[in-house]
């Protein structure tokens, strides 16, 4: 676990990742400033006893000094299908915005950040669970700019010694008390199985059910928001100046879209109504993480892995949600 009583800035933390792994530094009793353009993210997200800068990444240089001791980097346009619509928008906000935050890091003399990348990058994988040296080949251009991140990274390490990690997420769900997922629109399995339970959506759509799955349906690695949060945590003390270590996390344990609504049924004790739609382009049959060196290196220990408790907190929150609007 780090040591306490650091300084670390969270881009952002306004948003569903951020304001949860915010919400873990402050517990574990380090002070946190939020830089965050509100763009996707909520005010209310961001955690009492937090700082909070509205503002964008682009112009952290504004913002930053010498005082941080690192930065978690989880500001980012992430919606795969606006990436295929308007990539400009990608390319400028993930790429543009990186390369002014490791300048202005640069300039304040802060060396150590923490990359949220993203399971996108890898593309469809040739096998599973799909380890850190598997290909990168990104289907869509929210991944292209993700992995173009991680290459500029690496490079910024040789270059400057900088001491970076990336994290590659798989399904991140669940929540953490007040703090959960509230994209806009949703494009994300759980949630929208949700509000279909809530009654907000007419069914939810199964895309594909011939898949050579168990069941037909896609199986994806969902892991909780929670076990999430302390990866980057230990990412904080991993972090070795002038090294790039990149790690994937996820359960590496799929449950498939059928389990997934059956499991929810079950939690919610309400009816989700289920319509079978053909399959969507590049949707791959299983993508599941070997998050082996996660565990080795960072000594990341993943607990909240069963598929109801996820679930069960996503609903919590999103049932909390329903009751303040
Ligand atoms: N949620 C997932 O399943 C998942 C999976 C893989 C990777 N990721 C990555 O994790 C990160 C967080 O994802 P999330 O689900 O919390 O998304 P989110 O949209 O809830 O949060 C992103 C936050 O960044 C802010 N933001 C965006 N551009 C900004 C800018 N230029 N300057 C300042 N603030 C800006 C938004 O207002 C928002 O609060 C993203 O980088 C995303 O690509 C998420």
């Amino acid at each position: 676990m780090t040591s306490t009583g650091k300084r670390y800035l969270v881009t952002g933390g306004a948003g569903y990742v951020g304001s949860v792994v915010a919400a873990h530094l402050l517990a574990a009793g380090h002070r946190v400033t939020v830089l965050d353009d509100l763009s996707t993210g909520f005010r209310e997200a961001v955690p009492a006893g937090a700082e909070f800068i509205e503002g964008r990444v682009q112009d952290a240089a504004r913002h930053l000094d010498g005082g941080y001791d690192a930065v978690l980097h989880f500001a980012a346009s992430s919606q795969v299908g606006e990436s295929v619509t308007d990539p400009a928008k990608y390319w400028s906000n993930n790429v543009g915005g990186a390369i002014d935050l490791l300048a202005a890091m640069r300039s304040a003399g802060i060396g150590t950040l923490v990359f949220s990348s993203t399971a996108a990058v890898y593309g469809e994988p040739a096998t599973t669970p799909i380890r850190e040296d598997a290909a990168t080949a990104p289907t869509n251009p929210y991944g292209a700019t993700k992995l173009a991140v991680d290459h500029m990274i690496t490079s910024e390490a040789a270059a400057h010694g900088l001491a970076a990690v990336s994290l590659r997420y798989f399904n991140v769900a669940g929540a953490h008390g007040a703090y959960g997922e509230r994209h806009e629109p949703e494009s994300h399995l759980i949630p929208l199985v949700l509000r279909t339970a809530q009654g907000r959506r007419d069914s939810i759509s199964v895309f594909g059910t011939d898949y050579p799955t168990p069941d037909g349906t896609c199986v994806r690695d969902y892991i909780h928001v929670d076990d999430l949060a302390e990866a980057h945590l230990l990412a904080l003390t991993a972090a070795r100046s002038g090294e790039h270590l990149i790690c994937n996390l996820g359960n590496g344990n799929g449950f498939s879209v059928r389990e997934v609504i059956e499991t929810a049924r079950k939690v919610t004790g309400r009816d989700i109504p289920e319509t079978a739609a053909g399959r969507r382009a590049g949707d791959p049959a299983v993508l599941v993480a070997s998050a082996d060196r996660a565990r080795e290196v960072l000594g990341w220990r993943p607990s909240r892995t069963d598929l109801a408790g996820i679930i069960a907190d996503a609903w919590t929150f999103a049932r909390q949600q329903e009751s303040a609007e």
